[in-house]
């Protein structure tokens, strides 16, 4: 017998029985997209390989490490190389920049909900292909705090419609770009005579982005850093007046909040507000969701418009779907969600196949979900089958229902029978439907 194959590690199957937690978080999702006013957006699975180097920075790990690139086999093919997409931020902002968004709309408010790669080593949690669902606030009127606020408050209600309790909301600011650059070299000169004896990994980051060794797991290299006792003294007058605004408006939602001064994410793109919303029951991958503003990503990408007196200024977060799935099977909110049909064909002889496909057709043109057996297999087998297709009703084509131009209706749950002509069956099926039995 031929090999079976795998699915490719790093990926999951979402089989029949998962998918309708996805919809259910889908559907919950764009429902509340739509009451703060946000609009889905759908961009390509591959991107040219340097819109991550420009956004991300050359010198993060997902770029550095976990671009997963992809090449065509034709020999006429372009030379620009290609990776799939590991986050939706930056080709969101090209999209915005390439349609010149900015002149059609004050602020585009925008999500997605979508397929992302990164080539990381697997674990629990940490996929190659995982999904996320996030939004983008971009625009001229984007510089504001409320909408800061506005993202977070977000984002914590679609976990709470999501069902998902208990999580934890860690904000902090970089400040300005200036406050940022400042705070780089700030941590460099700190750290400067101590990361002798730390690990080569830490060495090299504190070479190539300092910031990476603040959410180390290195144990030393944590010992250190807790040793800095970062605040907010990197944060200027107007960074500092900027967070003070964020944390007055998510404490006038009341919207819980742990200030972590030693938050500053994976991606280089960040200035001011960051965040991230974990749940402690995930383990090491604990992180639900996370985001943050990213004021010089859109000019840094070509956008904006110089003869504005306002650069064009954003925020944004996404979720992993795939922990938040995690996080509600730990809660006990993920059931297996079993197949059920409303009615279920069992013919008593194959020569009644014609008869059970006609009425199968009829049923499913009223919105009645019916199925019937292929296999020619026998009564009993037929009952087994509509038992595991979780059918409601199982409709009966005897050689005297036939005959009288009829169907049995059995209540699977009840066992009640009853015999009903064929020309009243969809009205007589849809009444029982309705009621549950018979
Ligand atoms: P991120 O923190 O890289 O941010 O990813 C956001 C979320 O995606 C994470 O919190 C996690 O739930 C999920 N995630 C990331 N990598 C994996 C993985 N390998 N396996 C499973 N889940 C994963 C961003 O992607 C930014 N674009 C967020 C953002 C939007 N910032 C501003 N706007």
């Amino acid at each position: 017998m031929a090999d079976k194959l795998s699915n490719p590690r790093g990926t999951a199957d979402i089989l029949p029985n998962e998918t309708p937690a996805w919809r259910f978080l889908e559907k919950t999702a764009c429902e509340l997209f739509r009451v703060y006013g946000y609009r889905e957006i759908r961009t390509p699975i591959f991107e040219e390989v340097s819109l991550f180097k420009r956004s991300l920075g050359e010198t993060t790990e997902v770029v550095n490490k976990q671009l997963l690139e992809v090449r065509s086999q034709r020999a006429d093919a372009e030379d620009a190389s290609f990776a799939l997409r590991p986050e939706g931020t930056a080709p969101v902002v090209r999209v915005y920049n390439q349609n010149g968004l900015e002149r059609a709309e004050g602020l585009s408010k925008l999500f997605y909900i979508g397929p992302m790669f990164r080539g990381e080593r697997p674990q629990k949690g940490r996929l190659r292909q995982f999904h996320q669902i996030g939004a983008e606030a971009i625009g001229y009127q984007g510089d504001n705090p409320l909408l800061d606020v506005e993202m977070i408050a977000l984002a914590s209600r679609l976990l709470t419609a999501f069902g998902v309790n208990g999580f934890k909301l860690k904000v902090n600011s970089l400040g300005t770009a200036e406050d940022k650059a400042g705070f780089a070299q700030w941590l460099r000169a700190e750290l400067k005579g101590k990361i002798g004896h730390l690990s080569e990994e830490c060495k090299n980051q504190y070479e190539r982005n300092v910031f990476r060794l603040l959410d180390s797991k290195d144990k030393d290299c944590q010992e250190v850093i807790r040793s800095l006792n970062i605040g907010t003294a990197h944060l200027s007058e107007r960074g500092l007046k900027y967070f003070e605004a964020v944390k007055k408006g998510l404490d006038q939602l009341g919207i819980a909040y742990e200030v972590s001064n030693q938050l500053v994410r994976g991606l280089d793109y960040y200035t001011h507000t960051v965040f991230e919303i974990s749940y402690e029951g995930l383990g090491a991958q604990d992180a639900l969701g996370a985001g943050g503003r990213y004021n010089c990503l859109i000019e840094q990408l070509g956008g904006g418009d110089k003869r504005m007196d306002q650069p064009v200024a954003a925020i944004g977060f996404a979720f992993g779907i795939e922990r938040i799935l995690l996080a509600l099977k730990d809660q006990g909110k993920l059931s297996d969600v079993k197949p059920s049909i409303d009615a279920y064909l069992v013919s008593f002889d194959r020569g009644f196949e014609d008869n059970a496909f006609q009425l199968v057709n009829t049923l499913r043109q009223e919105g009645i979900s019916a199925d019937m057996d292929f296999g020619g297999r026998a009564a009993k087998q037929q009952f087994t089958q509509a038992d595991k297709r979780g059918a409601k009703f199982v409709l009966i084509l005897g050689e005297e229902e036939v005959k009288n131009g009829a169907v049995s209706v059995k209540d699977m749950v009840t066992g009640n029978q009853v015999t009903v002509p064929l020309n009243n069956v969809v009205k007589q099926l849809k009444l029982m439907i309705e009621k549950g039995s018979i």
